[in-house]
């Protein structure tokens, strides 16, 4: 097995680190390094990706950029707010700016939050855009229903179980990575 550590890639469907999806995916980024993955987080806020098709968008340096990091990357946890019971749009732009060139055979792994009660339409929604790209989504997958009150003031999500879940998520994502890397 190579010494050299997966990379695994934060891509979250909201603007900000500091929003839920944010916060979430910190917390599984934290995971993934602590199994010992390298990881890499995109800022939408710093490297904002234009819609696809919109004027100039073939030639615009971050889509490059984010191109050329999830090219390098071997793994990816996604997490997206739900909205009107699917990803958001910006989730759906982000995919829609890779294809399965660039993680084509790399494992995914899936997380959403919701402002009501949890549900998994984000999640499967997610699954068949990755589906598309050719990734492998691990099994393990998280909702967190009532965003507002999900979170303590460590930043850690109250409920123990599912922010056991997260490191169950990340764990999985990390293994699948160096699995498939080895193929
Ligand atoms: C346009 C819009 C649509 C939304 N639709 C839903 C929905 O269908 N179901 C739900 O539970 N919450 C819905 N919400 C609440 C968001 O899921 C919630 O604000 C989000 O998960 C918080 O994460 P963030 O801080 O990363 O944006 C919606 C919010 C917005 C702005």
């Amino acid at each position: 097995m190579s010494d050299t550590p997966v990379k695994i890639l934060g891509l979250a469907g909201s603007y900000g680190l500091d929003s839920k999806n944010g916060l979430l995916l910190s917390i599984a980024m934290g995971y993934c390094q602590e199994h010992g993955a390298e990881i890499h987080i995109w800022d939408h806020v710093e490297k904002p990706l234009p819609l696809v098709g919109a004027e100039g968008c073939w030639d615009d340096k971050n889509v490059k950029e984010l191109q050329k990091l999830v090219t390098e990357c071997d793994g990816y946890i996604l997490t997206s707010p739900e909205y009107h019971g699917t990803m958001s749009g910006v989730m759906k732009n982000t995919l829609d700016w890779i294809y399965k060139d660039h993680v084509g055979g790399k494992s995914f792994g899936l997380m959403s939050t919701l402002g009501g009660i949890s549900n998994s339409n984000t999640l499967n929604h997610m699954r068949i855009a990755v589906r598309w790209i050719h990734g492998w989504c691990v099994p393990e997958q998280v909702a967190v229903g009532k965003v507002k009150e999900a979170f303590g003031d460590d930043n850690k999500l109250v409920d123990s179980v599912l922010q056991e879940r997260v490191e169950q998520l990340s764990a999985s994502v990390v293994k699948a990575a160096r699995m498939l890397k080895e193929e």
